[in-house]
């Protein structure tokens, strides 16, 4: 345990002195700068999420931590990487780095992303003892620290929508890692807020993630909590509409968000064909399935009549297709 806990603080320490130095290279490298410029950044908002650089260079990092850490302690800090019988070289190479801190400000991993084309355009750090990609929602740490009494968080898809939204006032948005949101960061959300708004790229990827979002938020819907969809017009993300909406434009789109019962039930009639009894059979197939996931209440009860009246059933006819709550239909 002991041990445990020395080796876990010393990848820590590992991430944070990365960090330092990124910070330190970025100072350094006006192509890195400019990069930002472009981009829209300003330097207090790339101060406030510690942005840095990783320099072109296979050793930049290796060489200025060797004295502190050991070849291991790097390698399974994801810091360095190495081919079979290889010797270790920067994982991070040519990349602005964006931290990923955890809820005590800690930096526990990175994502990196390159300043020009290539591939891969993101980088993260692997999983490590300290780093575990499922979990870790990016910017929640600056969220809690712009406001400390937050009512409801925004999830976006990149790092760049997170900062862009923060810059023009919007902090309170946190993405996933480039993975598809789980039920694990859900429950971290609603640990914090009890309003949820998720926030996809108006492309067919951000279409699929945001049903997907929708399944994996279905088991966590007490009551009291809630969660909306921000459907995006073809093509933005949402560090391009802040630039031309402003924050007033968004932030009115997301009061307008939809909610999730309204998605659920639209986002089931567009996966059938309403025009047949087999059609709306397999309707109420599919969302018996999801409903079974939903912890009972009146908002699962509502959502159970108006499924029932779509699929053509009564609503005891519906529930007995569904099986138990909490229990999952075949
Ligand atoms: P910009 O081009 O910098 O505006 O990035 P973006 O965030 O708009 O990129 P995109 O919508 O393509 O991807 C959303 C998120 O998915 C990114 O922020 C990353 O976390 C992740 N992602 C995108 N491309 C890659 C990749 O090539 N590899 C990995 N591992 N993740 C990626
Ligand atoms: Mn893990
Ligand atoms: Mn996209
Ligand atoms: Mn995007
Ligand atoms: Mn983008």
């Amino acid at each position: 345990q002991r041990e445990d806990n020395d080796r876990f603080t010393r990848l820590i320490e590992a991430q944070e002195a990365a960090a330092e130095h990124f910070v330190e290279n970025l100072r350094r490298h006006p192509q890195a700068v400019d990069y930002l410029k472009q981009r829209g950044l300003t330097g207090a908002i790339a101060r406030d999420y510690r942005l840095g650089f990783a320099l072109e260079a296979w050793d930049d990092l290796s060489q200025v931590l060797s004295g502190r850490f050991n070849e291991e302690e790097l390698q399974t800090a994801g810091l360095t990487s190495r081919k079979e019988g290889g010797r270790p070289f920067d994982r991070f190479r040519g990349r602005i780095m964006f931290p990923i801190r955890d809820p005590r400000g800690r930096t526990v991993g990175f994502g990196g992303r390159l300043l020009g084309p290539g591939e891969p355009k993101y980088l993260n750090t692997p999983e490590t003892p300290v780093f575990h990609k499922g979990q870790q929602l990016y910017g929640l740490y600056e969220a809690r620290k712009a406001a400390p009494r937050l009512e409801e968080l925004l999830v976006v898809e990149g790092y760049m929508d997170v900062i862009a939204l923060a810059q023009f006032g919007l902090r309170n948005a946190v993405a996933t890692l480039g993975t598809a949101t789980t039920r694990d960061h859900l429950e971290r959300l609603f640990r914090v807020v009890s309003r949820v708004v998720f926030c996809f790229d108006g492309d067919a990827a951000g279409g699929k993630a945001a049903w997907r979002a929708l399944e994996q938020a279905l088991p966590t819907l007490r009551d009291g909590r809630e969660v909306r969809f921000l459907f995006l017009p073809e093509g933005e993300d949402p560090d391009t509409l802040i630039r031309q909406e402003g924050p007033e434009g968004v932030q009115a789109r997301i009061q307008a968000a939809q909610p999730l019962s309204d998605a659920l039930l639209e986002g089931l009639r567009r996966r059938h064909d309403m025009a047949s009894r087999e059609g709306r059979a397999a309707l109420g197939t599919e969302a018996a399935k999801l409903l079974s996931t939903m912890p009972e209440g009146l908002l699962r009860s509502q959502i159970i009549g108006d499924i029932a009246r779509l699929s053509g059933v009564s609503t005891e006819q519906f529930e007995r297709r569904m099986g138990a709550p909490g229990s999952t239909a075949t």
